[in-house]
């Protein structure tokens, strides 16, 4: 029997949905990168790569697709004269499916994420924050998940894209519901539940976007991509709507998972506080320590074999799903000494939180910047709040360990 044969199967040492792994991943993800660089899991018919150098490496190179449509088991790719708003947007103007296009536009739109733009934006999601702490009132114990960072989203995701209020409650489905698209876990009603929300939600952009072309310039996110738009003659409508589902896609699980460990991080380490939230800059490091310390990933990130190949000496089929496991390194001492301790002063290199090379999250700067005035806002309206219980852990998402309740004892 080789040396192979003789170890027990990888979902015995791994499984990020278990309950052992919602309260302790560290030991889980330890056993998996030790297991190898590329290695076979079975439960999810999909390769997974480990170590952070292999894919830095493949993040830069970007040698896989990041397509879906490009998965041995996805649906056929609809022909184009089936497609509705949504299939215009995520397969005729996708930002994953052509490297070429996705480089462009990323060329194209970065002046739309300049430090000015993400200071305006911020300036703009301010009050509504304020007013959720001033709706909440004084409380003894309150539920954070339920008074704030569920509207985080949406108000930093709308005001982000200027979307004018009369139609938020339109759109707010989409916002909330729109990885469910693509969800793997949920039926079949539900994912086309959430298209066709998407689909009328397409319909809306289409109008806010005509209205935008007739109303004076503001400094938000779509007058900047109308300017974009002008000036780059491969920049067009589509694009602008595909990216503003991406950010949507991209930025609003993303948030409410982020809102949820910051908050339960810093109350359960209350000394840091204050070196925490001194200035937007230690905040950035607090937040890299947050995703380290509060993993929260099971998944990692999808890609697909555009062909037959061979990645670090094992053969993949074209098709086959590759799963990059940057938060594995977390736990690791060579790169964490005592992982298990919160640090907020941690260096971090190389910093891969949000991502590395030409698919480097876009809404870095904005997301930093949401979650810094929220934990602003909660420590200045409750300067004593803390932790009212050890909170129960979710297991049910696919993606990421949340929490069902965050019960906070505010003190005052
Ligand atoms: C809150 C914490 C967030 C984290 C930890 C995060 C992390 C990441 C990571 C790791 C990637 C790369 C994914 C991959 O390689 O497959 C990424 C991509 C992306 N993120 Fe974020 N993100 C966050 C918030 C946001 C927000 C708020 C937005 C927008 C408002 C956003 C928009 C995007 C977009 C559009 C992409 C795709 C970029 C591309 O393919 O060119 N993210 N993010």
């Amino acid at each position: 029997m080789s040396a192979t044969e003789a170890q027990p199967p990888l979902e015995e040492l791994f499984n990020p949905n278990s309950l052992e792994y919602a309260y302790n991943p560290g030991p889980q993800c330890l056993a998996l990168a030790e297991r190898g660089p590329f290695v076979w899991y079975e439960p999810w018919q999909a390769w997974m790569m480990t170590q952070l150098p292999d894919i830095m490496a493949c993040w830069k190179a970007e040698y896989l697709s990041s397509d879906f449509y490009d998965w041995e088991f996805a649906p056929p790719r609809p022909p184009e004269d089936q497609w509705s708003n949504f299939e215009r947007a995520l397969i005729g103007h996708s930002l994953v499916a052509d490297h070429a296009h996705h480089r462009l536009v990323r060329k194209v739109v970065s002046p739309a994420f300049s430090r000015n733009v993400v200071d305006e934006i911020q300036r703009r999601i301010k009050p509504d924050v304020e007013r959720l702490f001033k709706e909440l009132g004084r409380p003894e114990v309150f539920d954070y998940k339920e008074a704030i960072s569920n509207h985080i989203p949406f108000i930093s995701i709308t005001r982000m894209i200027g979307v004018p209020e009369k139609y938020w409650d339109a759109i707010k489905p989409v916002i909330m519901n729109f990885t469910q698209t693509w969800n793997p876990t949920i039926s079949d009603e539900q994912r086309e539940k959430a298209r066709q929300e998407c689909n009328q939600a397409i319909d809306i952009l289409k109008e806010i976007v005509a209205e935008r072309r007739h109303s004076p310039q503001q400094d938000d996110f779509l007058s900047e991509l109308l300017k974009i738009e002008q000036e780059n003659d491969k920049f067009e409508e589509w694009d602008i709507l595909t990216l503003i589902l991406a950010l949507i896609g991209a930025g609003a699980d993303t948030t409410l998972v982020a809102q949820q460990w910051t908050v339960y991080s810093l109350l359960k380490n209350r000394d840091q506080v204050a070196t925490a939230l001194a200035t937007p800059e230690s905040f950035a490091n607090t937040f890299n320590e947050v995703a380290r310390w509060g993993m929260n990933g099971k998944m990692g990130f999808a890609r697909y074999a555009p062909q037959d190949m061979e990645i670090l000496g094992q053969p993949v089929r074209r098709g086959q799903m590759v799963l990059l496991m940057p938060h594995l390194y977390k736990f690791n001492p060579e790169y964490f000494p005592e992982p298990e301790k919160f640090d907020v002063t941690r260096r971090f290199d190389p910093d891969i939180v949000f991502g590395y090379g030409p698919r480097y999250c876009i809404g870095a700067a904005l997301a930093k910047r949401q979650l810094y005035l929220s934990m602003t806002e909660l420590f200045k309206n409750f300067p004593n709040a803390e932790l009212a219980e050890e909170p129960e852990r979710d297991t049910s998402d696919h993606n990421s360990i949340t929490f069902k309740k965050l019960l906070i004892k505010t003190n005052c």
